[in-house]
């Protein structure tokens, strides 16, 4: 082992969710694998999805009808050879999960049932009741044990070494027990989630900050189409927690004040099931032109019945009761959009390779693409289980023949200074403050409808909290346990993004999807069927753009 690391892997993964516990799972035997991350695996926000996983499983579905799908739900911005890939892949991936052991429930034949969501022309989401994240998260746990892959849990990634532009390593903190320490890895995978909690309520969980994306931006890994953010349309009233797609796909109406079943005006075919930048985009129609009920619109499972609810909607049924004090047996519940999903991320091509060598991401820090500018429901889990196995399989490939690490090229004592640096701040305010009005920013300018002067407003409040961001505060300067310090560096993460997001939706002038602008209120592919690139300067991002790739579904 050389001086400066204190730790050297073959293939370090930094996120302990679905993707990246299936790569690590997914990694060559005889490999030196290892996976960190800020909180115990099984407490990775994966856990927290509801309604399934999709996969053509169905007599009558086919690979194709998933991949045209998911193509005309992401308003043709997808690349189509990932989505093929990812469609393609998909039953033998559920099939191999079902034989690690996830408890996916059942139809009347004793197959995997499947129930239909948004988007979707055939019933293809696989379930486990609506606990599905919870379901394959500690499935894929226990493969991680049988395996015995060492673990560094509740360690904070600071940075990734890049030397001679390739990724060697990462600088962590030991949240436990303190100090900066330096890993070295052959290949490292960022499996680290998205980024919604740029937002103030979102349905993500709060580690939901973006460390990877930021941390792969700043090594000169650019993000792609970070402007589309799903809002999904069914978050708790109050809390932002997510009411899953399943409750409509369990057959739930969405109805306003005048009880009126209001997506007949917006999507007669599809009604309820239409896809959710549609739904998003009604619901909120339905709430600023005051036929809403306090601000939301009402979930109406009442119909489905008393044992329907309690064996396929348990968890939605006891969030409900335990946060709004709404029983689904006996009355709707209160539900409006929420930020829910960032369709973009760092840029890869569908092996999860990034532009820096040595350096891989896969589930939703990446930009494979595969949703294009609008998600369809199911196809995240999906996603984190395809690119997540790839990328672990790549990586292996890459570890075997890649020459050690060498040294840590100077990141150590960078980021000690950095920490150092935000230890000795005595600014007047405290990381959260500034978090706090960074989602309220966003909430207010960059919600369901945007335009240009709310989004330049945005992106020049973003910049000056970007500033206040490095000068806040941190009031406990012990070593352990230090989560006042953890917040002022995923507060950094957060900034960094929210300008990425804010800027790329600036630039692109056209509706697409989950990027809808009052004031270029129509799709425009002769100018904007074409991703957006970040690229990071110390000036803020810098804009270029990518073509879409397109193979069997011409843009309709
Ligand atoms: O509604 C839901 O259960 C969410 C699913 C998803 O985002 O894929």
């Amino acid at each position: 082992m050389k001086e400066t690391f204190d730790a050297i892997h073959d293939i370090l993964i930094v996120g302990a969710g679905l993707a990246g516990m299936r790569a690590a799972v997914a990694a060559e035997a005889g490999l030196d694998v290892a996976v960190i991350s800020k909180v115990h695996p099984v407490r990775s926000h994966s856990v927290a999805a509801q309604g399934g996983i999709n996969a053509a499983l169905g007599a009558g579905d086919s690979w194709e009808k998933h991949a045209h799908d998911t193509t005309k739900g992401g308003l043709w911005l997808g690349d189509q050879d990932a989505i093929e890939v990812m469609c393609r892949e998909a039953p033998d991936d559920i099939r191999e999960l079902e034989r690690m052991g996830v408890i996916f429930s059942r139809d009347a034949q004793g197959r995997i049932a499947q129930r239909p969501f948004g988007g979707a022309g055939f019933p293809r989401t696989c379930y486990a009741a609506d606990r599905t994240g919870h379901a394959l998260l500690h499935a894929m746990y226990e493969q991680l044990l049988k395996r015995q892959v060492r673990v560094y849990e509740e360690w904070y990634v600071t940075a990734l070494i890049v030397e001679d532009g390739v990724c060697r390593g990462v600088v962590a903190w030991d949240i436990l027990n303190g100090g900066l320490r330096v890993i070295g890895a052959s290949a490292v995978i960022l499996a680290t989630g998205g980024c919604s909690r740029i937002y103030l309520t979102s349905t993500n969980a709060v580690i939901n900050t973006g460390d990877g994306m930021s941390m792969a931006y700043r090594a000169g890994a650019p993000l792609m189409d970070m402007e589309f953010i799903q809002f999904h349309p069914t978050t708790l009233k109050d809390t932002g927690i997510l009411i899953t797609e399943g409750a409509r796909g369990e057959g739930g109406y969405l109805l306003n004040t005048l009880g009126e079943r209001f997506m007949q005006r917006y999507a007669p075919e599809q009604m309820e099931l239409a896809t959710r930048s549609t739904v998003s985009l009604a619901i909120g129609t339905e709430i600023a032109e005051g036929r809403g009920v306090d601000g939301c619109i009402l979930l109406d499972l009442r119909h489905l019945g008393r044992e329907r609810i309690a064996e396929r909607l348990p968890q939605i049924r006891q969030l409900a009761v335990d946060f709004a004090g709404v029983d689904p047996i006996e009355s709707p519940i209160p539900v409006r959009p929420g930020a829910h999903y960032a369709m973009g991320g760092i840029k890869t091509n569908v092996w999860g390779e990034t532009s820096v060598p040595g350096l891989y991401a896969a589930g939703e820090c990446a930009c494979v693409s595969i949703h294009g500018a609008n998600r369809l429901g199911g196809n995240s889990l999906l996603e984190t289980i395809v690119f997540g196995r790839r990328a672990g399989l790549r990586a292996s490939e890459y570890a075997r023949s890649a020459p050690p690490p060498s040294g840590d090229a100077g990141f150590l004592q960078r980021e000690q200074a950095r920490i150092a640096g935000l230890l000795k701040n005595d600014g007047p305010e405290r990381p959260w403050q500034v978090r706090d009005e960074l989602g309220q920013v966003l909430a207010l300018h960059l919600g369901l409808v945007r335009r240009q002067d709310r989004m330049a407003e945005a992106l020049s409040l973003v910049r000056a909290l970007k500033v206040r961001a490095e000068r806040v505060h941190v009031e406990d300067k012990s070593h352990t346990f230090n989560t006042d310090l953890i917040s002022a560096l995923e507060l950094g993460s957060l900034v960094e993004l929210a300008e990425t997001v804010v800027a790329g939706a600036l630039a692109r002038e056209e509706s697409r999807g989950a990027h809808y602008r009052s004031d270029f209120p129509k799709r425009d592919d002769a100018r904007w069927l074409m991703h957006q690139l970040c690229h990071h300067t110390p000036d803020g991002p810098r804009l270029d753009h990518a073509p879409v790739t397109i193979t069997r579904f011409p843009p309709a």
